[in-house]
């Protein structure tokens, strides 16, 4: 089946239905030539996230040496007990009250875009206001001085924009890497509040993380909570502008967002698939049998609209209220940066549809661009006009 091609991109919802309906799991070929397993129902995706015989080990010693110390110590390619330890330490300094606390930033920051925003007609409104939010958002969070975040920009574009090939990231990701060396030992030296600051701070039964494993943590924070959030704000303003009594809903009650935010979590997930784990025994899910050193993925968009779990689950319904989606994964590499990418959206959301109520698609839905590949499911561009030509 040709899956993730640019017509997948654009709709991969009839292939997944396809598959999900075969079968549980099915070995399917990527983009790039790999074999692997895809997990498309709700019932076996649980069993393998909960699983712990399935290992997020990735080999990384293809990377050059400034990276692999920062990516070996990453919790997200650690299995227990190194993961339980970082995770441990990390939610210790990244707690719920410093993502409310965060708040005001975060509303100063969606402001200032669409100050912006509103200054360009027909404004690219991932370019503009997506990508940069969570961009900005994660600088603030972990402290970095507002005078040094351009080079960001570029480096995000690189990562995500995939303005460059393999090579391009790897040397982005390494120059990130030198610059939070740089700045972690300028906190060293002048403690600071930031989530930076309080990664060096932590101590936990006289155990602390070390310089390796916060710059790790600082990129995998960046990397993790960028993209994912860019593509939940773009999929939610598609979604909301495609459906005129949503909008209506929306606009007259805005305490329906959260509950808004959690269907688009489900229908258009932002993640598209999980990351990726091995087996390290042979597992079994439905009638198929995975050998031992396979690897596995789950695909989010298709077992969040598994219709053995949610009711008429093609329907966008913000009530459905038969939660239980998984599109931040589940089990213990559940997404650290939930609490922070809902609060993100709604203001996002909030903000945004608060000042252009009449905002709407520039573009038919079938001239939108989607990003292709495996991982992510995010439109590239979206144009809008903010206000109905009279
Ligand atoms: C893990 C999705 C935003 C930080 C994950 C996983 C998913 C996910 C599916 C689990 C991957 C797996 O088990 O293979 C999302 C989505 C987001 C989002 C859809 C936005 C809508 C964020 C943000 C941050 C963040 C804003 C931080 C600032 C992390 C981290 C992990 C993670 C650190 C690894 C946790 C661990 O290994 O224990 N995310 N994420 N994410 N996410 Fe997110």
């Amino acid at each position: 089946m040709a899956l993730f091609d640019d017509e997948y991109a654009a709709n991969p919802h009839p292939a997944l239905a396809e598959l999900r309906q075969a079968g549980p799991v099915h070995r399917v070929t990527s983009a790039a030539g790999i074999p692997f397993w895809m997990v498309t129902r709700w019932d076996e995706a649980r069993q393998v996230l909960t699983d712990p015989s399935l290992s997020k080990r990735q080999p990384v010693d293809q990377l050059p040496a400034e990276l692999r110390a920062a990516l070996a110590t990453q919790m997200l390619l650690r299995d227990p007990p190194d993961h339980t330890r970082l995770r441990r330490l990390v939610s210790a300094a990244f707690t719920p009250r410093r993502t409310q606390a965060l708040r005001p930033r975060i509303e100063q920051i969606t402001d200032r875009l669409l100050d912006e925003l509103a200054t360009v007609s027909e404004p690219d409104l991932i370019d503009r206001f997506a990508v940069p939010l969570p961009l900005e958002v994660i600088c603030e969070l972990l402290g970095i001085p507002g005078g040094e975040r351009r080079p960001f920009h570029a480096w995000s574009n690189v990562i995500i924009g995939g303005s460059g090939g393999p090579a391009d990231m790897v040397a982005a990701m390494s120059a990130i890497v030198a610059y939070f060396r740089d700045l972690l030992a300028r906190k060293r030296a002048q403690p600071s509040d930031d989530l930076l600051g309080a990664l060096l701070a932590v101590v936990d039964d006289g155990d602390r993380l070390s310089d390796d494993e916060v710059v790790g943590m600082a990129l995998l924070l960046l990397v993790a909570g960028h993209e994912t959030t860019a593509n939940l704000i773009g999929n939610a303003v598609h979604l909301i502008c495609r459906q005129p009594d949503q909008r209506e809903r929306v606009l007259k009650d805005p305490g329906l967002l959260p509950a808004v935010v959690e269907e688009v979590l489900r229908m258009a997930s932002p993640s598209a698939t999980s990351t990726y784990r091995v087996t390290t025994r042979p597992i079994t899910l439905g009638a198929t049998t995975i050998p031992a050193g396979e690897q596995v993925l789950i695909s989010l968009l298709a077992v969040n609209r598994d219709p053995r779990r949610f009711t008429d689950p093609e329907t966008f319904d913000p009530a459905r209220g038969d939660g239980g989606h998984l599109a931040f994964g589940h089990g213990i590499h559940f997404c650290l940066g939930a609490p922070l990418a809902r609060v993100e959206a709604q203001i996002a959301l909030t903000r945004l549809f608060g000042r252009h109520p009449e905002i709407q698609l520039a573009v038919r839905p079938e001239e939108l661009r989607w990003r292709t590949g495996l991982l992510m499911h995010g439109l590239e561009a979206l144009p809008v006009r903010l206000r109905t030509e009279t």
